[in-house]
């Protein structure tokens, strides 16, 4: 079904380089959190994949929960206004809490959540982001564990979409916007 799409670009993490990176990342937090019990929070849909994967590769007694967050404005600029779609089931006050992200594009969304979920008294507090721009230094200094550094340009797959399609394609890809070749 993917094959002939004429809107996909090029595998730009591929499945099996996926795997690799989100073993990794489990890893470290494994170790990181060694004799802890961390909360990891995913923010949907985007980053449903990526938890289902990362969370069975932290061989540790996690537990987990999810919020939904949605900017206003169009799809192509955020507006810097985040609002809170689905709030979390779980008490964070005391707990180590763990952000789980797809993508950090402009970081909007990244710095409402940390305001708001740092206000709510977590033991500590970090950010796994499977996606980043590499042109963003500075915001992505913020983040314990980054999975790989993107260039500019829309991606879809591994649960990112482009208007709700695409999530369950199991590379990531560029997408292909209208009116240009890249
Ligand atoms: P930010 O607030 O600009 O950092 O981005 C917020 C959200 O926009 C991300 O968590 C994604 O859900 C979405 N997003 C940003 N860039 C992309 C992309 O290239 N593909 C799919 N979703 C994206
Ligand atoms: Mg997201």
């Amino acid at each position: 079904m993917f094959e002939n799409d004429p809107a996909l670009g090029e595998v730009l993490v591929s499945q099996e380089q996926l795997q690799t990176r989100v073993a990794e990342l489990g890893a470290e937090i494994a170790r990181d959190y060694a004799g802890k019990r961390p909360l990891l929070i995913a923010v949907l849909k985007g980053a449903f994949i990526f938890m289902a994967d990362l969370v069975r590769a932290i061989d540790l007694d996690v537990q987990m929960d999810f919020m939904a967050v949605s900017s206003y404005g169009d799809s192509t600029e955020t507006s810097g206004v985040v609002r809170i779609i689905k709030d979390l089931d779980v008490d964070m006050a005391g707990r180590h809490v763990i952000l789980v992200e797809d993508i950090v594009d402009s970081g909007l969304t990244q710095a409402y959540l940390r305001e708001t979920l740092g206000a709510r008294s977590p033991a500590s507090f970090e950010v796994c982001a499977l996606l980043v721009r590499a042109e963003n230094t500075e915001i992505n200094k913020r983040f314990r564990y980054v999975g790989v550094e993107l260039p500019p340009g829309w991606v879809v797959g591994y649960g990112l979409d482009v208007a709700e399609q695409y999530r369950n394609l199991p590379d990531i890809r560029a997408f292909r916007t209208e009116g240009t070749d890249s």
